[in-house]
Parts: structure tokens; sequence; C-alpha cells
């Protein structure tokens, strides 16, 4: 069957033979093709649990520089595939399904970003790791949630900054580090939806309970909050303070291993206003399956590709938010 037909779908949509284990079979193709599963802590926790790494949107760049492997899995979404692939233009980069997107990368269409940043000459472009590539090749730093802050405050007080595509983790930075960076109008769908009544709610019935939030959240739930951190960050603050209980501000995939570091401790997500709906999970990265992942690896598709000519602009600002966050201890 030709790539194209197993891939009309995004993904290899091939039925997996109901007596194949998938845990065992996934690892036994691991080893023979000497490839490394790369999780998100977004990923369903099953992913998680077979992965030979979990950890945030920073980790999973370091680890794709750092591993020896021929292939990467990178169960992810797609952004984070891309500057796996960036950072390691000779290997062979994959994700379950090509149709896990990013809500707040869509909101910033590189076309328009490049109008935006050549509409202001002299300023200096930080993006969030949230964004394509070809975003990346317009920029000059880019970001995680782990390292934006301490990246903004490297750049002189009076550094004129645009800083895209989140409003929300932009409006928190302006606030913490007393800039006025010019910000881009986009944001998360799954962060964008928690209800802050409910955790107010919550809060009463829980009153020693701690609020963590992602910076990705509107500023309302940052008041509530806490602790504002990375997934990573949160899961640290999670595992290592004296609180018992934890009301969880982020997309809920990240409870599984704050349930796993700390079994003795209540981790409850944070509800999203629409009671009716799982919106607090994200349904780009829930689109990849242990199937899904048991399929890429047996094909080897799909196959992430960025053009040569934007990977050669965007890897550039990838590595030196690298550089960077080497440096700060990351
Ligand atoms: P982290 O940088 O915490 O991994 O966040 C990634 C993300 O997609 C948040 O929605
Ligand atoms: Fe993108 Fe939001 Fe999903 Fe994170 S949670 S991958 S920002 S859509």
């Amino acid at each position: 069957m030709k790539e194209e037909e197993r891939l009309k779908t995004g993904f290899v949509n091939e039925p997996v033979d109901k007596n194949v284990d998938l845990k065992v079979a996934i690892n036994q193709l691991k080893r023979q093709k000497n490839a490394i599963i790369l999780a998100h802590y977004y990923q369903a926790g099953e992913i998680q649990d077979i992965a030979d790494c979990v950890g945030d949107s920073l980790a999973l760049a370091q680890w794709a520089t750092r591993t020896t492997a021929d292939i990467v899995v990178l169960c992810g979404v797609h952004f984070m595939g891309e500057t796996a692939k960036v950072l390691c233009p000779d290997k062979k980069v994959l994700v379950p399904d090509l149709n896990a997107g990013c809500s707040l990368a869509d909101s910033c269409p590189a076309d328009r970003f490049a109008q935006f940043v050549r509409e202001h000459p002299g300023y200096t472009v930080i993006s969030y790791v949230n964004t394509t590539a070809a975003v990346k090749a317009v920029t000059d730093v880019v970001v995680t949630s782990t390292n934006a802050r301490q990246i903004v405050e490297s750049f002189p007080e009076d550094e004129n900054i645009i800083f895209g595509p989140d409003r929300n983790l932009g409006n928190y930075i302006n606030s913490v580090t007393n800039r006025n960076m010019l910000l881009w109008d986009g944001a998360c769908h799954v962060h964008e939806q928690f209800s802050v009544e409910k955790i107010v709610e919550l809060k009463a019935k829980h009153p020693d309970a701690l609020v963590l939030a992602h910076p990705e959240c509107k500023s309302a739930v940052l008041k509530l909050a806490d602790y504002i951190g990375s997934t990573a960050a949160l899961l640290k603050f999670a595992t290592k303070n004296d609180a018992v209980t934890f009301i969880v501000a982020t997309e809920s995939g990240i409870l599984h291993e704050m349930q796993k570091q700390a079994p003795g401790k209540t981790f409850i997500p944070a509800p999203p206003d629409d009671s009716t709906c799982a919106c607090n999970e994200c349904s780009f990265m829930r689109l990849n399956t242990l199937e899904k992942l048991y399929n890429c690896l047996k094909y080897e598709l799909p196959e992430i590709k960025v053009d040569p000519e934007i990977a050669k602009e965007a890897v550039k600002p990838i590595k030196r938010m690298l550089d960077i966050s080497e440096k700060l201890g990351h």
C-alpha cells in the first residue's frame, strides 16, 4: 500500500489484530528500530507510561537534541514534532497523528505574524514555542513557559519587544516583569475556558487546597492561583509543597504524573465553564492513542517534514533558547 493511502486520515488507519499486546509490541518495535518515544504531560496516561521520557515542551526539545536514537516518536502535538525535526534534521521524526494541532499555534498564521513583525521595525521578536516553524523563522528567540519570564528579563527594560502568540502568557509576563511588550492576540482553547466561579466554589469546599495554574490561563484565573508555572514547574511544586490538596488549572493529563509522584495527595482538575464537556482535556493531544503509536512505529509514518529553508531560519531562535536555558540551569 502506498504511503499516501495509509495516510489519507493523517495517521496510519489500519486495524490492529486483537491478539497483539500493544505495549509489548511497541517496546519491541522501539528496540528493533532504535527509536525513542518522547511524550508530553498532556498525553493519555497509557502513552505517558510507555514513553522513554515524559516532560514539558522544553524537556521534549532538549531530549530530541540529546538522543542517539535514529527515530524520534513525538507523542504530543504538531509544533512539538516540528521543533524536534528542526533540531534534528537527520533523524526521522514521527507523530502518531498529524492532525494533532494546537489552537494557540493556529491563532498565529505565519503570513499575518510576519506582516506584524514587518510593521514594527526595531522590535525584538519573542515567540512562544507553541507556534509553527514558519513563525519561528521570523522570530529572534523562542521561549517556553518554563523559561519565558527569565528570557524576557534577559533583555534591557527598555527593549521594544513583540511577544506572540499567547496574550495570557504575554500579559502575565508583562505584569511580573513590569514590561510593556506588544502582544499578539492569540490563546489556547483549553486554558481560556477554566471557570473562575467554579474554582472559587472548589476553594470554599477545600479551604486548604492550593490552586496551581499554567500561565496560559486568563488573568482572572491566574489571580486565584497560589502558584503559576509550566507543567514541569507545577508538577515540581505539587510534589515538594507540604499541602495535600491541589486544584490544577491546566490540561488534566498532568494529573497522571502528579498522582504517580505524590500518591498520597489529592489533585482536583479545575472545572471548565461548560460542565457538560471534557474541555480541560486538549482534544488535539488526545488524538494520539496506543494503536496509532503502534502503527506509527511499525510503518514509520506519519513523518514530520519541515521545508529546509524555513528550518534553516527556525533553528536559530530555538537554539538560542536552548543555550540561554542551559545557562539558566533548566
Ligand atoms: P508546557 O511548556 O508547560 O509544556 O506547556 C505546553 C502547552 O502546550 C501548554 O498548553
Ligand atoms: Fe495547544 Fe492548548 Fe493543546 Fe497546549 S493545551 S497543545 S496550547 S491547544
